[in-house]
């Protein structure tokens, strides 16, 4: 039997008197795509938020890789366990600075054929010199994918990654990931309101309810069980 490569253990945290994620144990094994789902107000970013350590988990913990996570330092655990959001957080500069940000925390300077060929590979070449603020939201979500695969990550969050584009850019940024998360081996836990999407491309899906993990399975299975939930 082979080990999870990210496990949660009685995952929570705690605001205020509300447990606004209630001690979730999951194991997420390498290759994976999990879908994650609920209600608006569930629990789903805040349960994504602890797992790398954007919120600190008032009880429970992840082991990744078999390593408790606190054992490594917030940089090493967001190198290796990458994120991406509804909308893309870029830094002021051009997509070339976004894309290097990361390894140069680290140490290592990409050089600029790494820098394009990472570009090329989110569908973005000749983008290196380009200013973030002239991108459309598409464009921004590839750099913010970029960025997180130039840390070579383990495992991707994705956080509604397409839910801020229009129908036609988030068909392009859904392929896209799907070829990406098969070229980068990528393991990924990915929320998502859209069950078609999470259908489209989740292996996996988990259900959560106010902050509790409330059903586990296969795609079909969990959206069964959601629409039982509605
Ligand atoms: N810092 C905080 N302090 C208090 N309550 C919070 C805090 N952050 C989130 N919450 C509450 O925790 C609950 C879960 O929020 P969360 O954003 O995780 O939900 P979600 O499932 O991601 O919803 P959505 O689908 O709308 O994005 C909500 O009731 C929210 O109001
Ligand atoms: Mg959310």
């Amino acid at each position: 039997m082979t080990e999870p490569l990210l496990r949660t253990h009685e995952l929570s945290r705690r605001a205020g008197d509300k447990l606004i994620v209630d001690h979730i144990s999951l194991d997420v094994y390498a290759g994976d795509m999990m879908a994650i789902l609920g209600k608006s107000g569930a629990g789903k970013s805040s349960f994504l938020r602890l797992i790398n350590r954007l919120d600190e988990p008032t009880y429970g913990t992840v082991y990744l890789d078999g390593q408790d996570y606190r054992q490594l330092s917030p940089r090493e655990l967001r190198r290796r366990v990458g994120m991406m959001m509804q909308a893309a957080y870029l830094f002021p500069g051009t997509v070339a600075d976004n894309v290097r940000f990361g390894p140069r925390q680290q140490g290592i300077e990409l050089t600029a054929p790494e820098i394009d060929e990472l570009l090329e590979s989110v569908g973005l070449k000749g983008f290196a010199g380009r200013d973030v603020t002239r991108l459309s939201g598409g464009e921004a979500q590839r750099v913010s994918l970029a960025r997180s695969l130039a840390n070579r990550p383990e495992v991707l969050l994705l956080d509604e990654p397409t839910s801020a584009l229009d129908e036609r850019a988030e068909r392009e940024v859904e392929a896209l990931l799907t070829r990406v998360i098969r070229d980068y081996k990528l393991t990924c836990m990915m929320i998502t309101h859209d069950t078609a999407q999470a259908a489209r491309i989740a292996n996996r899906a988990i259900l959560i309810d106010a902050g509790r993990l409330v059903e586990n399975g296969t795609v079909e299975e969990v959206l069964h069980a959601e629409s039982v939930l509605q």
